[in-house]
């Protein structure tokens, strides 16, 4: 795992580490992992035109997974952007706080492993709710703001390097409860539940024995969560 000399959660750490999206057992394993998760709460595309926008893109993780959409992202990374284009996805360079995308456009948005990165939660769920149709699906997954998910997230973690260094801002982890408020004001109704690794997996993949770890629900939401609502 390479060491990073940015400050903590400077987005330029993930153009640092563009060559490590898709290696099974790179720094962005874990994400790999979310993003099978994340895909379960997809629902089927309506049909071929069926338009699902992912915030924050990063290096496309998610394309393999929503096949039959219209897959079409945005993040800030330069690097990063050219990754997720090379695995399918059309990418346009921006801001989750500013979409590039006109009002009511999306049947789906994704919005993976971003929300811990921003201050303004309620900003990114405005402009996810304001480019979805109504009618159509919110997905999400975040780390909560507990003390035992710092600790392992990033007091551990880091320390073990299974996640970059400097990658998590802990003071950004998100209160579930306050991503349900801020949906809930756009009119989005959140139903959250918690991830976690299954054990076995686990244990294999870090023997070597596996080349990825399954993420299974619980109804823990203090570490991984994930959520997902319609808007009405
Ligand atoms: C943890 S990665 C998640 C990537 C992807 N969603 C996934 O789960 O594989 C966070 C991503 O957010 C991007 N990012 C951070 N702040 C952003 C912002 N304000 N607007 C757009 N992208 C941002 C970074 O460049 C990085 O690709």
């Amino acid at each position: 795992m390479p060491t990073l000399t940015r400050p903590r959660n400077d987005p330029r750490q993930y153009d640092d580490l563009a060559d490590q999206w898709w290696p099974p057992r790179g720094a962005f394993a874990a994400l790999q992992w979310l993003a099978v998760a994340r895909a379960r709460l997809v629902p089927a595309p309506a049909g071929p035109s069926a338009l699902l926008l992912d915030l924050a893109c990063g290096g496309g993780l998610l394309a393999p997974h929503v096949r039959g959409y219209r897959h079409v992202g945005v993040d800030l990374g330069e690097r990063a952007v050219h990754v997720a284009r090379e695995h399918g996805v059309t990418v346009l360079r921006g801001d989750v706080l500013r979409l590039p995308f006109r009002t009511g456009c999306a049947d789906v948005v994704v919005a993976g492993e971003i929300l811990e990165h921003v201050a303004d939660v309620e900003g990114v769920v405005a402009e996810a709710a304001r480019v979805l149709r109504p009618g159509g699906t919110f997905v999400c997954d975040t780390l909560a703001d507990t003390w035992i998910c710092r600790l392992v997230m990033v007091s551990l973690a880091e320390r073990v390097r299974t996640v970059p260094a400097g990658i998590h801002d802990p003071a950004l982890f998100v209160d579930p409860e306050r991503l349900k408020a801020a949906c809930r004001q756009q009119g989005i109704a959140l139903t959250v539940s918690g991830l976690r690794p299954r054990l076995s997996d686990a244990l294999a993949w870090l023997v070597h024995l596996r080349a990825d770890v399954r993420m299974v629900p619980t109804r823990w939401t203090g570490m991984v969560y994930q959520a997902a609502g319609v808007k009405a």
